[in-house]
């Protein structure tokens, strides 16, 4: 119990009937309490710090857009959370952030195109694909895989007025090999939207907004732990400075570029293949 009188007479009124509640609540407490006692912060500062939250949630939280878990992302607060809740299993694909930009996604079909009009046509050809396994090696079958991605400009459907909603984005099965394969263009490396308060704090203490290029993938099967990860692209100049500090060395992969037509793929153009397996842990695994 803390020896500040002030400290112990607000945790003393901690006493609900959800026990975790009441421990979250405490900790809480008690750390923002020594935050004020070492930042001393004035009340003017203070309620900047409240009018920032304020701000966040009335003016930068809707249905697609949640400035707070962007926030979360950019202080290292939702891979801090994902690493205490995934300390994962030998050979299991770790797991990543899942960001501000998911939304359902339209059912395709294996090999299909999720990149249509203008950014079809501007964006560099690419295969993605590979099989959902388990952790030793058994396919998947039967596995939902939901992809989501930015264009060749960065940007996302529900960012850009001028994509369809449900560009770039699918929601595929795996076939009987545990496989899924789709047709897209190369993403590119975006910046983390700049215009509300994160944008602000990220300017505020020196921190560019990049995201290096990538493919976020969730992905679902019967007796599996769900796993919610990306795929970078290698070479990509933010891998080590990411935004949102979601990139894992196992989750880097090396687009290899293929300058003839590929009947297997369906494809007519040079593009790029780009291969990732996603190793699931069976929920009894630990
Ligand atoms: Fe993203």
């Amino acid at each position: 119990m803390s020896s500040d009188p002030l400290l112990r007479q607000v945790l003393s009124g901690v006493d609900g009937s959800d026990e975790r509640l009441n421990e979250i609540v405490s900790s809480l407490i008690t750390h923002l309490h020594a935050f004020v006692s070492e930042v001393r912060p004035t009340e003017r500062e203070w309620l900047a710090g409240l009018d920032f939250l304020t701000e966040t949630g009335q003016r930068w939280c809707g249905p697609h857009r949640n400035e707070f878990i962007l926030l979360s992302d950019m202080l290292g607060l939702t891979t801090a959370v994902d690493d205490v809740n995934h300390v994962g299993a030998a050979g299991m694909t770790p797991s990543s952030v899942q960001g501000p930009f998911h939304s359902p996604a339209p059912v395709r079909e294996l090999g299909d195109w999720i990149a249509t009009g203008p950014e079809r046509e501007r964006g560099t050809p690419a295969v993605v694909h590979g099989r959902v396994l388990g952790t030793d090696g058994t396919p998947v079958p039967g596995a939902l895989v939901d992809v989501w991605q930015a264009d060749d400009t960065g940007l996302y459907d529900s960012q850009d007025e001028q994509q369809d909603l449900g560009n770039l984005r699918a929601l595929l099965t795996t076939g009987h090999d545990g496989g899924y394969w789709f047709r897209t263009i190369r993403p590119s490396s975006y910046p983390v939207p700049v215009d509300g308060t994160a944008g602000r704090l990220l300017k505020a203490i020196g921190r560019h907004p990049m995201r290096p290029a990538h493919v976020h993938v969730q992905v679902s099967a019967p007796g599996y732990r769900p796993l919610t990860t990306h795929v970078f692209l290698a070479g990509d100049p933010y891998l080590g400075s990411d935004a949102a500090y979601a990139v894992k060395p196992e989750l880097v992969r090396e687009p290899v570029r293929r300058e003839a037509p590929d009947e297997r793929w369906g494809m007519e153009t040079p593009f790029e293949e780009l291969e990732f397996d996603l190793r699931l842990v069976r929920e009894e695994e630990r």
